[in-house]
């Protein structure tokens, strides 16, 4: 008797626990939060964002890219030559671009600068 209540309370609890919804992702104070869905941030035009660019493939290749306006367009761009995706009313494309640049602008690059040549280890190919 012991044994079976012990055990409806185990599975009582994992099934609470599995139920329960993960937490929100933090985020600094003053910065808008992120759509629990697409990891959009929620500010501006996300919506439409979220809307043109995420049924392809995921929005983790969105946010996970910077660029500047012009840099985002050149992106679109080449998804319209090569990927098949449509073209958007320029009042539209201009709301995605401004939307992409402002939230996910251009980053110092994070690769660490190249080693110097005395502190490489010797190149087996070197002629
Ligand atoms: C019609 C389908 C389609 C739609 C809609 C689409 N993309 Fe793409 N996109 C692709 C394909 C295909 C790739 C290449 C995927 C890969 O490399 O795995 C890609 C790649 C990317 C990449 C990675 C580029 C790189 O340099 O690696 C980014 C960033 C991107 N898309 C952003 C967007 C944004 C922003 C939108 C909305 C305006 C969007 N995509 C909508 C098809 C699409």
């Amino acid at each position: 008797m012991r044994a079976a209540m012990t055990t409806a309370l185990v599975c009582a609890l994992l099934i609470a626990g599995c139920a329960r919804e993960a937490p929100p992702e933090p985020v600094a104070p003053g910065e808008p939060g992120l759509d629990p869905v697409s990891g959009l941030k929620m500010t501006g035009d996300w919506e439409l964002v979220r809307a043109s660019c995420s049924h392809c493939h995921s929005t983790q290749l969105v946010i996970g890219q910077r660029g500047s306006a012009e840099q985002w367009l050149t992106m679109i761009r080449w998804m319209q030559d090569k990927q098949n995706l449509h073209n958007f009313a320029p009042s539209v494309e201009q709301k995605i671009i401004r939307y992409l640049a402002e939230n996910y602008p251009p980053t110092a690059s994070r690769r660490r600068a190249a080693l110097p040549p005395d502190l490489m280890p010797p190149n087996p190919y070197a002629p």
